[in-house]
């Protein structure tokens, strides 16, 4: 069965449309795409950055150290120099706070 573990409030993505946060000791980026929201592990799978410091353009995050993207819904790593897919986990919104599922 999932954990589900609150993260942060949806305001936190409004600017940017992704937000960072520890989840069971994991830290995971949260994202915004029309009205729903997703999450994968917050390493990019090629080197040290940060994908909560990208940039969001509708489904795909642009990792902030050497522009890859990943498509946020799957997890899927669509342009270079990332190749390997992030892990996803499943989002839900309740009493006010995002949620993320963990195994
Ligand atoms: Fe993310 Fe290189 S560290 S694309």
């Amino acid at each position: 069965a999932l954990t589900w573990t609150p993260a942060v409030p949806p305001s936190d993505l409004e600017e940017f449309g992704v937000a960072a946060a520890t989840v069971g000791g994991l830290k995971v980026a949260l994202y915004a795409v029309d009205g729903e929201y997703f999450a994968t592990a917050d390493l990019c799978t090629h080197g040290a950055a940060s994908l909560a410091d990208g940039f969001l353009d509708g489904e795909l995050i642009e990792c902030p150290l050497h522009q890859g993207t990943f498509n946020v819904k799957t997890g899927a790593a669509v342009g270079a120099p990332c190749s390997v897919a992030v892990r996803t986990f499943p989002v839900k919104l309740e009493g006010g706070l995002l949620h993320v599922g963990l195994p």
